[in-house]
């Protein structure tokens, strides 16, 4: 039987501005459009890899307030086990984001029930967590939830993939607890800024911190320039984006996570679940929101059979 994937994370409703360029601090610009959409890194990887046809639940808050009930059924309409997605008496998360003419992003997030998100709140999870493929977990919950899971990961050998984002600096104990760490550049640089003593890093040397730290396997994610991967005894592997138009980059990280865990589930080598990660991501990318940016696993496929034929990496 297929293990499910196990998604512990925030749950936001995006508020989102367009504009011609993100404001400078004191700037104020004139927007193009205003939406909003469900969003919320774990909703997100969530979402994502049931888009894939793969078996998901979540676990996380949402509030009492009118979003918390449009949040949980967002999920459960996209296929989405939402069993253990609990209502508790705060606003629901909400995410404040900017998108330039480009489609990169500014986003201030305010966790709200996802930061009621305590060890205590995950025990009737325990079953499900126990018997995941895979845990995926972000850092929009709070810290001592996610130091908790890697420690219940690592006690029932259930693979841990972190994204640490929106990063801070991750104690020693739980990086040697994860099997993945998937930060992108600005992340790696703040995970590691006081053991660099403030000196950016490469990526080589930053994946190489990580790795010597004792994370079990390091992806970098470098936006349009793709991934670099790194494990230990392996040469490196920069996988190259796929070239697309960018509509709007926001979530193309939690699709790419979820990319990743539905190749590993499937068996995939770690190459091949790079470029299918890439894949997911890369579709995400052409589309407005983060969760209806999603791709289901029949783009997918077609945008890997077109991509094979014309071989039009970035
Ligand atoms: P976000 O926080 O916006 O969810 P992120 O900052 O965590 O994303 P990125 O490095 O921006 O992560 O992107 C993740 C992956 O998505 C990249 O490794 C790449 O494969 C893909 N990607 C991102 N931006 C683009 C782009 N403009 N074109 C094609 N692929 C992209
Ligand atoms: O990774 C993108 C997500 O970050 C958005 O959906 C927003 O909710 C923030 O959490």
């Amino acid at each position: 039987m297929q293990k499910p994937i196990v998604v512990v994370g925030s749950i936001n409703l995006d508020l989102v501005a367009r504009a011609d360029h993100i404001p400078q601090v004191g700037e104020t610009v004139i927007g193009r459009s205003f939406n909003t959409f469900f969003g919320g890194k774990g909703a997100n990887q969530a979402v994502a890899a049931a888009k894939l046809g793969y078996a998901v639940s979540m676990v996380g808050n949402v509030g009492t307030d009118a979003f918390g009930a449009q949040l949980r059924k967002g999920l459960s309409d996209a296929g989405v086990d939402t069993t253990h997605v609990n209502t508790v008496e705060n606003s629901s998360g909400t995410a404040l984001i900017t998108i330039g003419s480009r489609g990169e992003n500014s986003i201030v997030v305010v966790p709200g029930a996802n930061g009621d998100l305590t060890p205590k709140l995950l025990e009737n999870a325990k079953p499900i967590l126990q018997g995941a493929g895979f845990i995926l977990a972000q850092l929009e919950i709070p810290l001592e939830t996610v130091e908790y899971l890697s420690q219940f990961a690592e006690r029932h050998s259930v693979p841990f993939m972190l994204d640490p984002a929106p990063a801070c600096e991750l104690p020693d104990s739980l990086l040697r607890r994860l099997s993945w760490i998937t930060p992108n550049e600005t992340e790696t640089q703040q995970l590691l800024r006081s053991r660099s003593m403030n000196q950016t890093l490469t990526r080589d040397e930053a994946a190489d911190e990580l790795l010597a730290l004792g994370v079990q396997n390091v992806l970098l994610k470098l936006g349009s320039r793709g991934c670099l991967i790194a494990q230990p005894s392996k040469p490196k592997e920069l996988i190259p984006a796929f070239a697309v138009e960018a509509v709007d980059t926001t979530a193309a990280g939690d699709a790419f996570n979820a990319g990743l865990a539905v190749g590993f589930l499937r068996r995939s080598s770690v190459h091949a679940s790079a470029i299918f990660a890439s894949a997911v991501a890369a579709l995400s990318v052409t589309r407005a929101g983060a969760q209806p940016s999603m791709p289901s696993a029949d783009e997918v496929e077609q945008f890997l059979r077109k991509q094979s034929s014309t071989s039009n990496r970035g």
